[in-house]
């Protein structure tokens, strides 16, 4: 699969990494080009000069910059990214970690699909740490993906990234789950933040039903 990821940090690296060892054909852009080259380079993939290259050129868009720059970010490759898969990886955290900046309101994800409508958003990813994105099998079982999103066909897709990369992909619902799924990953956020914890952990949800099993 044609994979662009926007962002070249610990989400877009570890992600990225793992698409190429999984033998998908993976194209990054970031703003800062020289760290683009660079983590493109030791994870066997591509470059494109802007975001919308990068996505105009793939199957699936994967969102991997911080919040604050996520809906900007959707509305610039809006038009490229047009039918498309656009996996929302983020989190909506405030600048000074204390929560999220979306409640009360709809979720990140929502936003996004706001701000780039003719894309089919999927939320995934935002749960699990960048360290389990690069090494699923960290805790000694595959880390849990949890999906959600609108078009069943994108969302099955996006089970089928998860599950190459050996990430267990559970169907968590329509897009209005995102405020679960970002709710979720404060949770475990806030408890590293807490402990000074090493980034580690990562959701199994034991006795899943068969059916929520996305792959
Ligand atoms: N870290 C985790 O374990 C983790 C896990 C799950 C989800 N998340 C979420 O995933 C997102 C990314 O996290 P991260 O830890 O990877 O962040 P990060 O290390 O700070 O990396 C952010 C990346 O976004 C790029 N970026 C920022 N603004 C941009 C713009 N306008 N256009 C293009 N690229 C832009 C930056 O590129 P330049 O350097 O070129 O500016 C950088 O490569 C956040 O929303 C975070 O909450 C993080």
């Amino acid at each position: 699969m044609k994979i662009a990821i926007i962002g070249t940090g610990n989400v877009g690296a570890a992600l990225g990494g793992s698409f190429v060892r999984a033998g998908h054909e993976v194209t990054f852009a970031a703003r800062d080009g020289a760290k683009t080259a660079t983590v493109a380079a030791t994870a066997g993939a591509r470059t494109a000069s802007t975001p919308s290259a990068a996505a105009a050129a793939a199957d699936v868009i994967v969102l991997a910059v911080p919040y604050t720059e996520a809906i900007r970010v959707a509305g610039e490759i809006a038009v490229d990214a047009a039918g498309k898969v656009l996996v929302d990886a983020t989190n909506p955290l405030k600048a000074d970690y204390s929560g999220l900046s979306t409640v009360g309101g709809p979720s990140g994800a929502e936003r996004i699909q706001k701000a780039a409508a003719a894309t089919k958003v999927v939320k995934a990813f935002n749960t699990v740490f960048a360290s389990l994105q690069a090494n699923p099998g960290l805790n000694g079982q595959a880390a849990d993906a949890l999906i959600a999103g609108d078009d069943a066909a994108a969302k099955a897709t996006v089970a089928g990234l998860a599950s190459s990369i050996g990430l267990r992909p559970i169907d968590a619902g329509s897009l209005v789950g995102a405020t679960e799924l970002e709710a979720l990953a404060w949770l475990n956020i806030a408890l590293q933040l807490r402990t000074g914890g090493n980034w580690s952990s990562s959701f199994v949800l034991i006795g899943a039903p068969e059916k929520a099993i996305a792959a």
